[in-house]
């Protein structure tokens, strides 16, 4: 598999860089940024380790390349500043973000390709992506909340002494202020986390707020998060790749799950060679579905505000819905414990 990382001379797109390349799976990787040194210092760099990590092809790359990759992560962007919230910085990363996707379009980007958005605010530009680009609204992604998901399992293991990967806990909705923790699904290997020795409602209101937190927390200390953001898009990345059809709260086009629709967010979504394979509609609390119905509306404000004052994307958002006809939904039984409600995507426009 191909892949291009616009951005790829950043904090975020270097780390994805270093990551996949540790990954081993991809076979090619193109960065790209308008920092010529610096995306050249990094490939240097990346390739000086080729033989020390996998037989991976990795170029410093122009646009012209979009034409041969699968797969194009878009991480260029201006970064938050420690106060700012994500949706501030659209007002600054949008007109940016219009052009990328202008030369992404103009250089010939495959109706087969997948398109990953990391930068922020990520829900939006996934949006306004999902409208511009021309593909299937399956085919482009947001990073959503797969980093904060990331964030609030290793937190909840770090004050627990737990084991990382045995924690099994999900944030969905907004990559920002409006996130939903969702509790009634967290579990320590397979086991109710709200049962284990020391775990309390208290306790988990402060690591969600530390999670919350987590991207301004890395920018005081560091200047922006890099590391752990590397490794979530390493985790779509090869969910794409080795088309395994994981369950990742990427930020997609809802196309009606939890009765949300023309807003981009994250829910759980089965990950595969074409992007979104389905999205998934699995019970949640009251309080957890009323949370995320709420993210939407503050997202869709956003895109609102984004319309009116961007002509460029009112005009994109206007001529190309992200989904054209309905996308197939169906009710599907899991042996008497209630239902999930799956939309599927499609695998063409
Ligand atoms: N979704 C998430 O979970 C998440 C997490 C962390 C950061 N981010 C976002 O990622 C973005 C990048 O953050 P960063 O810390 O890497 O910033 P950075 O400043 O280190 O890197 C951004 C890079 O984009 C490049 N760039 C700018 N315009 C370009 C263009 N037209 N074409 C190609 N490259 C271009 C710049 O030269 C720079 O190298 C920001 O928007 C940040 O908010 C998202």
């Amino acid at each position: 598999m191909r892949v291009a990382i616009i951005g790829g001379g950043g904090l975020v797109g270097s780390c994805a860089g270093f990551a996949l390349q540790c990954g081993g799976i991809v076979s090619e990787l193109d960065l790209i940024d308008v920092n010529g040194d610096l995306v050249k210092g990094h490939t240097l760099d990346l390739l000086h380790g080729a033989s020390l990590a996998a037989d991976q092809r990795i170029r410093n790359s122009g646009y012209e390349v979009i034409p041969h990759c699968d797969l194009v992560i878009i991480t260029a962007g201006l970064r938050r500043k420690p106060d700012e919230s994500r949706l501030d910085l659209i007002n600054r990363n949008t007109q940016l973000f219009l052009t990328i996707l202008d030369q992404v379009k103009a250089a010939g980007l495959s109706q087969e390709a997948v398109v990953l958005v990391v930068s922020n605010p990520v829900d939006i530009l996934t949006y306004v992506a999902a409208h511009k680009l021309g593909l299937s609204w399956s085919r482009v992604m947001g990073l959503g909340t797969v980093l904060d998901t990331a964030r609030f399992r290793s937190l909840i293991a770090e004050a627990m002494s737990l084991p990382a990967t045995q924690v099994s806990a999900t944030i969905l909705g907004e990559h920002g202020d409006s996130m939903v923790p969702i509790w009634s699904h967290a579990q320590i290997a397979g086991m109710p986390l709200s049962h284990y020795p020391g775990w309390s409602t208290q306790l988990g209101d402060q690591l969600f707020q530390r999670t919350r937190g987590g991207g301004a927390e890395a920018i005081k200390l560091k200047g922006g998060a890099g590391f752990a953001v590397g490794l979530s898009i390493r985790e779509v990345v090869h969910a794409v790749a080795l088309d395994s059809k994981r369950i990742l709260p990427v930020s997609s086009v809802i196309q009606g799950a939890y009765g949300i629709r023309d807003v981009a967010l994250s829910v759980p979504t089965i990950v595969g060679r074409s992007g979104v394979v389905a999205q998934l509609q699995l019970e949640l609390s009251p309080r957890e579905t009323s949370a995320l119905q709420s993210s939407a509306r503050v997202l869709r404000e956003t895109i609102n505000q984004v319309i009116a004052a961007n002509p460029d994307a009112a005009a994109a958002t206007a001529s190309r819905p992200a989904s054209p006809s309905p996308a197939a939904s169906k009710a599907v039984s899991t042996s008497g414990r209630g239902m999930v409600r799956v939309t599927m995507g499609g695998s063409g426009r």
